[in-house]
């Protein structure tokens, strides 16, 4: 979404285009993409605004610097203009722009304290709705450390998607198919056998009995027969093998939904691989039909050479379905029961190939819809240096995680504040625990997707920089500053001072904002962005965008803080102005934090 003041200036910097081309048969550019043209410059000192007038030299065919004197001059002589800008400066082919203090700020605010917590929204998908595949862990065991991306990634593209007026639908779609079932029922059977202790312990017994069973089938291969025999009287719907799998995937629901809601994650639908079991035959016959299985080895397949890709696998050859086959049969029933406009899926980039190759089978069937599923991958997360172990016995519990994190944070606010914090304890906990979670999954999401990440304490937990418990702080902070403005009111007018400042009175003023200095313009600059940074992050599928943006306007914020007295300002009008920027500040801040996951706290 381009913000309202670029539309506007638009509108002059194109009638000015005009004037001085006026024989022109088109118009060289239009008003929409002056408006996608015009950037910040880098400097708040060059303008609030720059036009790049390269595009144009191309096509009038001179120089760029020239056509923007040319510009400049023909702004000058639109009358009424001074209202809105202050000046223009043509700079290296650049038009700078600055804008009329009054306009530039009465109009942001306005829409920053009209549309409040929708400030950033839009409607670019009203009437569309968007799937979204995420998290997907595989039943049997806790969430692992390297669950945290999918569920990030994928809970905050859904948000974003929110934001943006779609309609979504979030699937967990839960890896209970398949021959680690088989082994998962092996393994209870000859180790346990005992689902007392399968109820107290949960799913961390029934890892532990995953473990063993490939610890014991490296020595005995034959335990991997029984296995597949277990998930064949599974697959034929034997009473103890369906009793059993339905009992540890209970248990195993159970578990990542704690989990889930420690960290505020919600799905729509549980609807796992074993949900397309009876929906497997209906595509094979399909495939068939149109001609794309073929025999290999045994196995049926879909040959993809022609797009320099392995053949995909839809049947073993024992006849059984595979992975492929049933992220085919789940989409075909997604595009039917959803009708979605975007099929997303959230995947470590190393099921890359398995994306690519079942999206060209379902293209090849035929679905128009194939276009609409889209593979949004995500680099590796290593842990203090070291790579994640999956393997056996080595899972990084993601609850463990979480619970050092909230530790650390406790640990943080007691050296901070020594004892002598007025919060009640149950409070500080509280305040803990969404700092601690937060500085986890910011930590996550502020790298961009497709890179390794690097997760470290030190850098999760920074409270004065580039971290959530930092943009957190900055959250409280203004709030603190708003609380205060509020009772400073109330005691002033019960001494009947003149009372200028009450929270009432900013929604009132945020019109008349002042800006005195360059830290002021540059908190209404980024706030002016929030907008257009939804629309990247939607665009790009990348919630780093988002944090990134939230991390420069705490840092401008901060720097306001403690170089403009705001309740102490000179004047009620200075005061005012400064407490319509905490609470416009307060507005964008919050529904970033949103848009990641993240709690807002009110207090730290
Ligand atoms: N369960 C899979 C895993 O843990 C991820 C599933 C992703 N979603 C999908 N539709 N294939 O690797």
């Amino acid at each position: 979404m381009i913000n309202h003041i670029k539309k506007i200036i638009a509108e002059y910097i194109s009638e000015a285009i005009n004037a001085v081309n006026p024989n022109a048969e088109n118009t060289p550019v239009t008003k929409a993409e002056i408006a996608e043209l015009l950037e910040y410059p880098p400097d708040i000192n060059m303008g609030d605004l720059a036009f790049p007038c390269f595009k144009l030299s191309k096509q009038l065919k001179k120089a760029p610097n020239i056509i923007a004197e040319t510009i400049k001059s023909a702004l000058a002589d639109i009358p009424d203009l001074k209202d809105k800008i202050k000046s223009c400066e043509s700079a290296g082919g650049y038009l700078n722009i600055t804008l009329n203090d009054k306009f530039y700020s009465d109009n942001i605010l306005a829409d920053i304290f009209e549309q409040k917590d929708k400030y950033g929204s839009s409607d670019i998908g009203a009437g569309k709705t968007v799937v979204i595949d995420y998290s997907s862990p595989n039943m049997s065991r806790p969430l692992g450390v390297a669950h945290m991306r999918p569920t990030n990634i994928g809970n905050s593209i859904k948000k974003i998607h929110q934001f943006c007026g779609y309609k979504t639908v979030a699937i967990n779609y839960i890896g209970d198919w398949g021959t680690p079932q088989g082994k998962i029922i092996t393994a209870y059977k000859l180790w346990c056998g005992d689902m007392k202790e399968i109820e107290e312990k949960g799913v961390y017994k029934l890892l532990e009995l995953y473990v063993k069973f490939g610890v014991e089938a490296e020595k005995d291969a034959s335990l991997n027969d029984t296995a597949r025999s277990w998930f064949a009287k599974l697959e034929n719907g034997d009473e103890e093998a369906v009793g059993l799998w339905k009992k540890f995937m209970e248990i195993s629901v159970t578990e990542i939904k704690r989990i889930y809601n420690i960290m505020g994650i919600e799905f729509d639908s549980y609807n796992g691989e074993s949900f397309f079991e009876d929906k497997m035959d209906a595509v094979v016959e399909e495939l068939k039909e149109k001609n794309l299985l073929k025999l290999d080895r045994g196995a049926q397949i879909v040959d993809l050479e022609e797009y320099n890709m392995p053949p995909c696998l839809i049947l073993k050859t024992d006849g059984a379905t595979l992975y492929a086959t049933r992220d085919i049969a789940s989409a075909i029933y997604r595009a039917k029961t959803y009708k979605f406009d975007k099929n997303i899926y959230v995947n470590d980039m190393r099921q890359n190939l398995h994306f690519a190759q079942w999206i060209k089978v379902v293209e090849l069937m035929g679905y128009e819809w194939a276009r609409n599923c889209i593979n949004i991958p995500f680099g590796i997360m290593n842990y203090e240096g070291q790579v994640f172990r999956t393997r056996q016995g080595n899972t990084f519990v993601l609850d463990d995680l979480l619970k050092m994190a909230v530790e650390k944070v406790e640990q943080i606010m007691e050296e901070k504040n020594p004892g002598e914090s007025n919060l009640p304890a149950e409070e500080k906990k509280e305040i803990a625990k969404k700092v601690g979670i937060g500085a986890v999954m910011f930590g996550d999401l502020a790298n961009g997707r497709l890179k390794d990440v690097n997760f470290s304490w030190e850098d999760a937990l920074n409270f004065t920089g580039n971290s959530g418990p930092y943009v957190q702080y900055t959250y409280a902070r203004i709030c603190g500053v708003l609380e205060k403005a509020s009772e400073f009111s109330e005691s002033s007018e019960k001494s009947e001072k003149s009372a200028k400042a009450d929270i009432s009175d900013i929604t009132i003023l945020y019109k008349n904002v002042i800006i005195t200095n360059n830290l002021e313009r540059e908190i209404i600059k980024l706030l002016s962005q929030f907008p257009e940074k939804v629309s990247v992050a939607e665009r790009e599928y990348e919630p780093s965008v988002i944090c990134r943006y939230l991390l420069d306007i705490c840092a401008v914020f901060n720097r306001f803080y403690h170089d403009c007295p705001i309740l102490k300002a000179g004047s009620g009008e200075i005061k005012n102005s400064r407490l319509a920027l905490c609470e416009a500040a307060k507005y964008v801040i919050g529904g970033g934090l949103w848009l990641i996951g993240l709690e807002k706290t009110a207090k730290v």
